[in-house]
């Protein structure tokens, strides 16, 4: 927009601050200025006036040291300029992973009439005739790398190939979990969620978003009357039957602890554990997000767990989730899979607990080897990520495929910010030898678009002087998913945390980042900071002069 409004444009119309996450910097966002502009058109349809409003944009493979230390950061800031600007509604714009989380979180603790434009997943590229997912394939193929079989030329052209369209990761990672978890939570437009981000229906959906931003604010239609607690049952519901990535858990809790919603880790389990897993997509399975929006879409999979979702919650369009399932159907039964033909009759997040993690510890089932579920072995830890990537491959290392590899000092306050590093790679002698997945232990997170046997934000993290501080090379570790325990065999009451990795602990001394370490929460509770819970309205009690 940016330029002259007529007088009657502050003739009392809603104006509608469009929340754009577009940036150079953030590839898989930087078509968002073509949504905002139809974003903006609805609203002038419709009577209100759209203001442009660029707020802070993270980018998955740009930012360091991870996105996820920012998350926080982007929500703070989206909060503060929707409530200290005169704006009736917003429109929000996000698509790589930490987007709309940070979106969502800022809007539930302003509570401004609010719509979610998810920015949808890039098409399937392919490489040498095979379609590849963005993020899965690079972590497989750069294995290859490593083990010699692809060359590093080769590497490059698939990863050119790979990224052949506008929009984020087309695997069902993190943004695509996280644009679809939107819709189910009912804060988009209904159907919009994984329309491919080249896909004129994205525009016309926008446009659609943009007249629906203006009814919300003539209907006084707020967050708080859309996310209930049944909202997040069914989130936990679709992220189960969709195989959505691990990330969604802390996500999700953070959304409801501003939404001011009880939500705890261990419903993950109880809510997610008997949904059955319905759709291929990597990084688990084979197809890609272009196929699932071919195949049906969140409707169809949603249509197949109806039962199992709480009719009585309701989107910004004031209408149940549930209302329009009835009419959708799947297309393609390999992609979305029938109630009565699963991939896996049980999917969801397993929440694990025992004396290496008394918070609890999260792992995705069904992206790990069914082998490695019930597991005991030797710890060889690691005090930090450049410890890890110092010895993991010296051929002295006294590792095997039976080892379980502990990596610490990657948690919120730890590392600081809780990077992707949970599915550390696999030693290369190992590599050679065709093994292809281990058991991994972390206080991290793991991509969404990763996969294998990797148990993810224990907490407390080892920062927060957790047992994984006090586990020593050797120590025999005990993983038993079907029976939701992470236990290593040693007294650790009797041990203090290694000098070694006290010594590699971030300290940061001003800034965000000392901010961060000082009042992050742990992982088992979103990993937001302590003051942010919670809601403070968009009211702003005095004036500037
Ligand atoms: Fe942005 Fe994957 S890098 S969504």
């Amino acid at each position: 927009m940016r330029r002259g409004l007529p007088a009657d444009a502050f003739d009392g119309r809603p104006h509608i601050a469009i929340a754009n996450t577009a940036s150079d910097l953030t590839p898989c966002n930087a078509h968002l200025d073509e949504v905002a502009r139809s974003v903006a058109n609805g609203v002038y349809e419709a009577g209100g006036i759209p203001l442009d409003l660029p707020v802070v944009s993270l980018g998955e493979t740009q930012v360091r040291p991870t996105a996820m230390l920012w998350r926080n950061m982007a929500a703070m800031a989206t909060e503060e300029m929707l409530r200290a600007n005169p704006i009736d509604g917003v429109v929000l714009l996000g698509g790589c992973d930490k987007t709309i989380p940070a979106l969502l979180m800022a809007a539930c603790s302003v509570d401004l009439p609010a719509v979610v434009v998810p920015g949808g997943p890039m098409l399937t590229g392919t490489f040498r005739g095979v379609p590849l997912g963005c993020g899965t394939d690079v972590w497989k193929l750069s294995e290859e790398v490593r083990a010699g079989t692809l060359s590093e030329r080769a590497f490059l052209d698939s990863e050119s190939s790979m990224i052949r369209s506008k929009g984020h990761c087309n695997t069902m990672g993190t943004a695509s979990t996280m644009g679809l978890l939107a819709e189910v939570l009912g804060m988009t437009l209904p159907g919009i969620a994984g329309i491919p981000a080249a896909d004129s229906r994205l525009l016309a959906a926008s446009h659609a978003t943009g007249v629906l931003a203006v009814d919300l604010v003539n209907r006084d239609h707020r967050p708080s009357a859309v996310l209930t607690r049944g909202s997040f049952h069914n989130a936990i519901v679709a992220l189960a039957a969709l195989g959505g990535s691990t990330n969604a858990v802390v996500h999700l809790l953070a959304i409801a602890g501003r939404a001011g919603i009880d939500l705890t880790l261990d419903d993950f389990d109880r809510i997610g554990a008997e949904v059955p897993l319905l759709v291929d997509l990597q990084p688990a399975g084979r197809f890609l997000m272009e196929d699932f929006h071919r195949a049906g879409g969140l409707h169809a999979v949603l249509a197949q767990v109806a039962d199992r979702l709480d009719p009585a919650a309701i989107t910004v369009t004031g209408r149940p989730l549930v209302e329009p399932l009835p009419a959708a159907q799947v297309w393609d039964a390999e992609v979305i899979r029938s109630r009565a033909e699963p991939l896996q009759p049980h999917a969801g997040i397993a929440v694990l607990r025992g004396n290496l993690a008394p918070d609890g510890a999260v792992i995705k089932p069904a992206a790990a080897s069914p082998h490695l579920l019930r597991h005991r072995g030797p710890a060889v830890v690691f005090d930090s990520v450049e410890d890890l990537h110092a010895r993991l491959d010296d051929p002295a290392l006294d590792i095997t495929a039976d080892s379980v590899i502990v990596l610490r000092g990657c948690g919120p306050k730890g590392y600081p910010g809780m990077p992707e590093v949970a599915n550390t790679p696999i030693p290369a002698k190992l590599l050679a030898e065709g093994v292809r997945d281990m058991v991994r232990i972390c206080d991290g997170r793991m991509s969404g678009t990763a996969y294998g046997t990797v148990v993810l934000h224990v907490s407390p993290e080892a920062a927060a002087d957790g047992p994984l501080s006090r586990v020593r090379t050797g120590d025999m570790i005990v993983l038993d998913v079907p029976a939701r325990t992470l236990h290593v065999e040693a007294d650790l009451d009797t041990r203090d945390p290694s000098p070694e990795f006290l010594a590699a602990l971030a300290r940061p001394k001003r800034g965000w980042e000392r901010l961060y370490v000082d009042t992050v929460r742990q992982a088992d509770t979103g990993a937001d900071l302590d003051f942010l819970l919670g809601a403070s309205g968009d009211k702003v009690p005095r004036e500037s002069h």
